[in-house]
């Protein structure tokens, strides 16, 4: 049998549809906050097999999503091309910013397969572990979004600096773009060649460009990444979340070659399922917010998003990942109704 995340992403609409959550792995489950002490850094702690086995294997055990996603950070492609990555309590990442063309001398795609081995090793035991009829889903930061933290050096920003970099020298800007377009395809063979059986594209800050820069910045580059990883690893599905890409999110779909597309809350109902769904597997879209509330609100735009996407390609998801805030009694309803969903 295959496994239903990967019928959905074949194109195939399930009776049922399968589901996982954005970030639901973290700090919102009382034993994530156990296991997180066992390391004093963050990506140490993404670095340690066992630990990262463990978190990624916690939301299964409680609510046996479809889909296990990889334990790590989109940072560590950062930290593995050479500009290492720390994390500050409430601040997110940290690193030394790249300012110049000059910055990026001696950082490249050559030292991924031995740096990251640590997270291959978790891909390898995970495929083991697994259940036999969930999917394995590693993931990348897309350029766009890895360029804001590599040049903003942090992860609370305007992205002032990114976008006039992007704006004012774009042939310059090219040249971070095509590094990290190097360090991605790398990490994404790696994973899918240690078990990986999905590979989810983050560009969480592509909200923040207009269409022109869209086109250049997503789109562009991410449909030469998904051309070169279906070369190295044919039949490995690409999911792609152009987080607040609005009507953009059509021609992402079309021209990035992804098998899924994740769209956020803001997108409506009935325009995905009218002109994104025809196109290819819709992921997506429930507030995080209602998912924090729960109670009537929750039950209301559950049924919802089923009557409207699920008689289509369809992979139920958040619109964004699992706030900290979130309890657990929640993310356990919003599983049962999804699981009880017939296609009534
Ligand atoms: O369950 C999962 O989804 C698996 C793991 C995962 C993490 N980060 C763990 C994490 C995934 C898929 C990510 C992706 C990620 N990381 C994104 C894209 C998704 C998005 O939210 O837009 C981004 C932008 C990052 C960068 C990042 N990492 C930020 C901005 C922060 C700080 C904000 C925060 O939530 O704390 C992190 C830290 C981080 N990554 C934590 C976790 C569990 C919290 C750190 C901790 O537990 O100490």
């Amino acid at each position: 049998m295959t496994k239903p995340l990967l019928s959905a992403l074949g194109g195939e609409t399930l009776s049922r549809p399968p589901f996982w959550l954005m970030r639901q792995a973290g700090r919102y489950l009382p034993e994530y906050r156990k296991l997180r002490q066992k390391a004093a850094d963050f990506l140490e702690f993404c670095y340690t097999p066992d630990l990262a086995v463990e978190a990624t294997l916690q939301p299964l055990r409680r609510f046996g999503m479809d889909g296990a996603i990889l334990f790590s950070d989109i940072v560590v492609v950062l930290d593995a091309l050479g500009r290492s990555v720390g994390f500050r309590e409430g601040e997110g990442p940290i690193l030394e910013p790249v300012r110049s063309l000059g910055d990026l001398d001696g950082l490249g795609p050559e030292r991924i397969p031995e740096y990251l081995d640590p997270v291959y090793e978790t891909l390898r035991r995970l495929s083991r572990e697994l259940p036999p009829e969930t999917a394995l889903i590693g993931f990348v930061g897309a350029p766009w979004t890895l360029a804001v933290y590599l040049v903003e050096g942090r992860g609370k920003t305007d992205c002032g600096r990114v976008k006039s970099w992007a704006s004012e020298t774009p042939g310059e800007f090219r040249k971070v773009i095509d590094l990290l377009v190097e360090g991605i395809v790398s990490h994404m063979i790696n994973q899918a060649k240690n078990g990986a059986e999905v590979i989810q594209l983050f560009d969480s800050w592509a909200g923040v460009l207009d269409k022109k820069q869209v086109l250049e910045w997503v789109i562009r580059p991410t449909a030469v990444i998904v051309r070169r990883f279906r070369q190295a690893c044919p039949g490995v599905p690409v999911i792609g979340f152009p987080r607040g890409a609005g009507e953009l999110y059509l021609d992402y779909a079309r021209e990035t070659g992804v098998d899924g597309v994740g769209v956020d809350s803001t997108v409506p109902l009935e325009w995905i399922r009218d002109s994104l769904q025809p196109v290819c597997t819709v992921q997506g879209n429930l507030d995080n917010r209602v998912l924090v509330a729960g109670g009537r609100a929750l039950d209301e735009q559950t049924a919802r998003i089923l009557e409207t996407l699920s008689g289509n390609p369809f992979i139920f998801n958040l619109g964004h990942g699992v706030l900290p805030e979130t309890p657990p009694d929640h993310v356990a309803r919003l599983a049962r109704r999804i699981r009880d969903w017939n296609g009534a």
